[in-house]
Formats: C-alpha cells, sequence, structure tokens
C-alpha cells in the first residue's frame, strides 16, 4: 500500500517536470501544426509566408509570424489568423482545424478556390469573424456554418458560390453581419431578423429573393408557410441559444445543484473504493501527509450535510480532521481535462499566495475525480452575510469598505502582479469569504480554466433560472473573450451589493413593474437625489454619505458598459484604499506594485474552454 502511493507520487513529481517543460517547450504543438499545415497546403506564389519559419523555437515564436496573433504574445496559441490579399492559392487548408482556439479568420482577397469544406464547422469551432470574400470559392455554401454558433461577421462576397444560402444561417444567435454580395446565388434568403442584413450584401447575385429583396415568385403557398415556421422557430432558438450560452457557467451551477439534490448524489464517492490510499499532494507542510481515506472520513464519505457551497466549478465540502483543523474540500465538476493539463494548472495554482486569496493547499486526483483541498473560511460568503436567510443584514459601514479594499487587493494582484496573470471569470459575492476577521478572501481564481468546453445545457435553462446574469458583463453574452474589465463589471457588481445591500439579480427596492438587474436599476437613477435613495438605509445618515457616494461612484464606474472606459483593478483598490484611509485598516507596507499597467486588453482567455477540445 505505501509502495503504492510512493510510486504514485514519485509518478506524480516527474510527471509536475515533465509537464511544466513541455507546456513551455511544446505545449501548443497543435497550433504550431496548424500553421505548418496552412502554410504547406497553400500555394504561395509572392513568398508572403516566409517569416514562417518552424525551425525558429523560442518562446511565442509564432505569433510574430506575418498575419499571426496569439491569444498572448509568449504562447504559442493561434487568437486570429489575417492573410488577406497575398495571392494564396489552393484549397480551404483543412489543418486550420488544429488552430482550436482561434476566433478570426481572414483569407480575403486571394484566389482560394474549390469548395468551402461541408464540415467547416468542424474545422472552425470558435469562429467569431470569417472572412472568405474575394476568392474564386465555387459549390454551395456549407450548411454546417449554421453550426458555428460565435459567429459575428459573415463575409462570403465575390466568390462563385452557387446554390441557395443555407436558411437555418439565420439561427445564428451573435451574427451581426453577413455578406455574400457577387456569387452565382439563388432561391429565398433566410429568414434573418428584420435590418440584420440589409439588401445590399445580397446585391449582385443570379436570383436571391425574399425579404428584404423581392418577394420570391412561383413558390407554393406550403412552402412559404414552411419559411415561415422555420422563421419562428429560428427566432426562438436563436434567442435560447444566445441567453444559454452567455449564461453556461451559471446554468451549469444550477443543473449541478439538481444532481446533489438526488438521493444517490454520493454514488461517485463510494466508486472511489480501492482507491482510497491515493495520496492528497499537499503544497504546504503545515497539514502533513493525507490520504483520500482521511479526506473520506472528515468529510463524512462526502455527505450532503458537508455541502457549504457550491459553484459553477463544483461543489464544496466542509472537512474536519481528527485534530480539529477544518478544511474545504472541493469537488471539480466532471471535467474533460486530461490529467496533465489538471496537473499543470495545479503546478500554478499552488504557487499563487496573497493574503486576500483562498490558498490552496492540496489536491488528489482519483480515477475521473478531481479534488481540491482548501483552508476553510469560518465566516462563509460574503453573499450569506449581506443577504441572510433570516433577518437583515448586520454588517456596518467600515466593515463592509474593509472588505470592498481587501477583495479588490487581493483581485488586483491576480491581475496585475501574479505571473501569469489571472482572469477570474467569476466573480460574485460568493466567491468572496470571509476568514475569522472577516478580512476577505478570493476563491475560486484559476478554476474556469479546468472547466469542460462548452455545453450549453439548454434544457436547464429554458426551465427558467435566470439566475447570476446579474454579475456578467454585457460584452460576454456577445463575444467569447473573458477579459481583466469582464472581471472589473463584476466586481463593480459586488461593490454595488455592498452599498445597497440589494442582490444584483433582484432589487427588491424597485417597484415590481421592474424588471432588470441591480446595475440597470442603479443606472435609472441619475440624480444625485435619486442615488441617494439606493444607498442601504442602514448605512445612510451616520456621518459617512461622503464615502457612500464616492464609493458608488466607483462602483457605477466599474459598471459602465464600454470594457475600455472601466477603470483597471488596480485604480480600483487605489480609489477603495483612498476612501478608507480614516479607519487604518490598510497596512502600508502591503502596496502592491503593479508589475504591468496598460496593455490590459491584450489579457484575454477563451470563455468557452482552454484548448477548445483536446
Ligand atoms: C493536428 O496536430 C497533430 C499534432 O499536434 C497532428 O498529429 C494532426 O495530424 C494534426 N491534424 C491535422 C488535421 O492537421
Ligand atoms: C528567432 O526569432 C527571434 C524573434 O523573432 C529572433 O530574435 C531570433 O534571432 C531568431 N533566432 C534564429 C536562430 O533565427
Ligand atoms: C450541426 O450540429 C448538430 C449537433 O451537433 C448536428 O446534429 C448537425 O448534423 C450539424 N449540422 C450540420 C449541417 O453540420
Ligand atoms: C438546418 O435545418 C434543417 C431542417 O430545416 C435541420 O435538419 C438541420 O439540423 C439544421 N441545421 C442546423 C445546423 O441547425
Ligand atoms: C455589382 O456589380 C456591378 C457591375 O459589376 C458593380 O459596379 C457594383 O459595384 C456591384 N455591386 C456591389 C454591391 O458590389
Amino acid at each position: 500500500m505505501v509502495e503504492g502511493s510512493q510510486i504514485f507520487s514519485a509518478h506524480v513529481i516527474a510527471s509536475f517536470f515533465l509537464l511544466i517543460l513541455c507546456d513551455i517547450v511544446c505545449g501548443t504543438d497543435n497550433d504550431i501544426s496548424c500553421l505548418k499545415s496552412v502554410k504547406s497546403e497553400l500555394q504561395d506564389p509572392y513568398n508572403y509566408l516566409h517569416s514562417w519559419d518552424f525551425d525558429n523555437r523560442t518562446e511565442g515564436y509564432i505569433c510574430k509570424f506575418t498575419g499571426v496573433e496569439c491569444w498572448h504574445p509568449d504562447e504559442n496559441r493561434v487568437l486570429n489568423l489575417k492573410l488577406s490579399n497575398m495571392g494564396l492559392k489552393g484549397e480551404f487548408p483543412r489543418g486550420i482545424k488544429n488552430c482550436s482556439s482561434m476566433t478570426g479568420l481572414d483569407f480575403s482577397f486571394n484566389s482560394l478556390s474549390q469548395a468551402i469544406p461541408a464540415d467547416i464547422s468542424t474545422l472552425l469551432t470558435f469562429v467569431t469573424s470569417l472572412d472568405l470574400s474575394s476568392n474564386d470559392f465555387t459549390g454551395e455554401i456549407p450548411a454546417s456554418l449554421a453550426n458555428c454558433s460565435y459567429l459575428n461577421n459573415l463575409r462570403l462576397d465575390q466568390n462563385q458560390l452557387t446554390g441557395q444560402i443555407p436558411a437555418n444561417l439565420s439561427q445564428l444567435p451573435r451574427l451581426k453581419l453577413f455578406s455574400v454580395t457577387n456569387n452565382l446565388l439563388t432561391g429565398p434568403v433566410p429568414p434573418f431578423k428584420k435590418g440584420l442584413v440589409p439588401a445590399e450584401n445580397y446585391a449582385n447575385n443570379s436570383g436571391l429573393c425574399g425579404f428584404p429583396l423581392p418577394v420570391c415568385q412561383a413558390k407554393s403557398a406550403k412552402s412559404n408557410t414552411a419559411v415561415i415556421a422555420a422563421a419562428a422557430v429560428g427566432g426562438v432558438t436563436a434567442a435560447a441559444l444566445g441567453l444559454g450560452i452567455g449564461m453556461f457557467f451559471y446554468v451549469r451551477r444550477i443543473s449541478y445543484r439538481k444532481k446533489e439534490e438526488d438521493p444517490e448524489g454520493n454514488k461517485w464517492a463510494r466508486s472511489l473504493k480501492g482507491t482510497k490510499t491515493t495520496k492528497v499532494s499537499m503544497f504546504e507542510k503545515a497539514i502533513s501527509k493525507m490520504n483520500l481515506s482521511d479526506l473520506m472520513k472528515a468529510t463524512n464519505n462526502f455527505s450532503k450535510n458537508n455541502i457549504i457551497g457550491s459553484g459553477r466549478s463544483g461543489t464544496v465540502y466542509k472537512a474536519v480532521l481528527p485534530d480539529g483543523t477544518s478544511l474545504m474540500v472541493k469537488r471539480l465538476q466532471e471535467s474533460q481535462h486530461s490529467e496533465k493539463d489538471f496537473m499543470s494548472e495545479m503546478a500554478i495554482l499552488g504557487n499563487v499566495k496573497h493574503r486576500n486569496l483562498v490558498p490552496l493547499l492540496g489536491f488528489c486526483l482519483a480515477k475521473r475525480e478531481r479534488l481540491l483541498v482548501y483552508k476553510n473560511m469560518p465566516n462563509g460568503t460574503l453573499h450569506d452575510q449581506l443577504h441572510p436567510d433570516a433577518g437583515v443584514c448586520t454588517m456596518d459601514w467600515p466593515l463592509r469598505l474593509k472588505i470592498a479594499i481587501g477583495a479588490a487587493k487581493g483581485l488586483a494582484w491576480l491581475h496585475h502582479s501574479c505571473n501569469p496573470r489571472i482572469i477570474h471569470r467569476n466573480i460574485s459575492s460568493k466567491c468572496i469569504l470571509l476568514d475569522i476577521d472577516f478580512e476577505p478572501k478570493i476563491s475560486d481564481f484559476g478554476l474556469a480554466r479546468l472547466m469542460n468546453p462548452i455545453d450549453t445545457h439548454l434544457s436547464t435553462f429554458v426551465n427558467g433560472e435566470f439566475g447570476d446574469l446579474g454579475y456578467v458583463a454585457p460584452e460576454y453574452t456577445k463575444t467569447l473573450v473573458a477579459t481583466l474589465k469582464g472581471d472589473v463589471y463584476s466586481f463593480g457588481t459586488v461593490l454595488l451589493e455592498l452599498v445597497t445591500g440589494e442582490r444584483p439579480t433582484h432589487v427588491a427596492e424597485a417597484p415590481e413593474t421592474f424588471k432588470g438587474n441591480l446595475v440597470e436599476w442603479i443606472s435609472q437613477q441619475s440624480s444625485n437625489a435619486k442615488l441617494h435613495d439606493v444607498i442601504d438605509e442602514s448605512l445612510v445618515g451616520n456621518g459617512v454619505d461622503q464615502e457612500l457616494f464616492q464609493f458608488l461612484k466607483v462602483a457605477c464606474n466599474c459598471v459602465t458598459e464600454m470594457p475600455k472606459e472601466r477603470p483597471t483593478m488596480f485604480e480600483v483598490y487605489q480609489l477603495l484604499r483612498a476612501i478608507g484611509m480614516s479607519y487604518n485598516f490598510t497596512t502600508e507596507d502591503e502596496i502592491m506594485l503593479p508589475v504591468d499597467i496598460g496593455d490590459d486588453d491584450n489579457i484575454v482567455e477563451l470563455i468557452v474552454a482552454r484548448d477548445g477540445h483536446d
């Protein structure tokens, strides 16, 4: 037994180093092989791609290639490929499939020919912008484009495309631009939402018809009804899809909670029999050797009674060790990520330490389960303190301000001082935990990358829980890109929650007729007099109104619609700290130094998945 676990841990340690090494040297082999095959599949008569030198293996080397934009300049992971007007010839390069995190592809003004691949949606899963205009593509527009559900812009102008435009392109939930001028297309145009695609985007084709073009002639009434029915269904599905994707984080959580209520809920724990001697790998010496069986004992076999929370990344159990130490064990939501990905994330997260972050103490991998061990936070979540099940919130202003400042500091540190910088992507009052002294600690950072690739859980969505949508930045429902400024927005809603005492999703103060969320409610209260009304009554009139207003202003800046206009987390922290100056709860020696403020817009991550699919 003991030998077994030693072998296991030796294996773990060995693979750690291999992985970390591999992540640097060959972690994104797929994107490299993608570009290699693009280069070899295309003819490049003017030698525009000569800078694509695959022998120079410096870190992020492909990011300097002509036309290649990476997610991050030091990581060989392609964000956009822009190969416009280079005289390129050949068929659509299928090897592009390996650029699995790519969101933009521009092949316009070249001489690519033959058909656009029928299975293009499997080659470009996450594409938001696709420009194939001004080439020599022939054949039909593939119907599978309707499965590229993140498409915002689709340009196919100036080719020799024939046949009908697939009707269910109108079901693309995010489509903003669609243009097919100067082709040989015929038949009815898709039933797009009114005003989305103007008539000129269909100009110069062989025979297109239907709104906004002249009505189609010589069609039987039957097929017209079919089109109308398809349009109606299409509209509904598109709306559902759009929202469903926007909210899939939250929906996952709900569906998960339902699973836990199932009497068979912890069947998974029983299925771990035989792996109980699996060692829990610890980052800190504080808690010495532990096995899975110790965790099981400490959580009462992961009993439902030990559940203290559930978030979109998984369920949290309270664990009490024989010596009285209490811990939190998070069971990650089933993850399709490989052991390799998991281990390398753990290697990073184990080193992320800050006073305002919940420390990850260790982790355990047993069969398909991934368990994370954290220090327990005795005062629970900020959410539960602000919105107690019974009675009213008793948190006074200095306490709320202290929590805001500490949480801002933790998040600013993740954004600006941590290496690699971490986008949290799920900030809410539920992930801000409070220790024995009510010092705030942010939890759940870094886990989003371990989540499953997209699964929209439409059915759950349709059952209707609009859940925590109140925290999500408006741009997230339109693009797939998680940004630092998206976190700032979510943090702003937490600040609003602190100063108004309202929930972000439902405003108790508002009249019944008001159906919006907290941010929308605040933005309606234009005058200062009205703004005064939104502040939590228990806070006003205590001589701190000036601070309350300053605080509210910071919050409102964070939730402005345009990401660029939002402050950085470092600025938010500085502003809040200035408001809290007179209370002496900041210790000067802890002021963080921003490592690199300024290029925030370059720090982005694909929301749906780290790698698309493995
Ligand atoms: C994708 O990349 C892998 C290696 O990274 C390679 O084996 C595979 O053939 C590539 N697929 C395509 C379609 O080029
Ligand atoms: C590799 O690429 C880097 C950055 O473009 C460049 O500075 C370096 O000289 C190249 N090395 C070789 C051996 O070509
Ligand atoms: C689109 O995706 C669905 C579900 O994955 C699949 O059943 C369907 O065949 C796809 N349609 C096309 C045209 O590829
Ligand atoms: C397109 O519509 C047809 C029926 O009109 C349907 O069978 C097919 O699955 C749809 N494809 C997509 C990608 O939605
Ligand atoms: C349509 O074709 C005509 C003649 O080739 C050209 O002048 C016009 O610009 C084209 N219209 C569009 C919208 O491309």
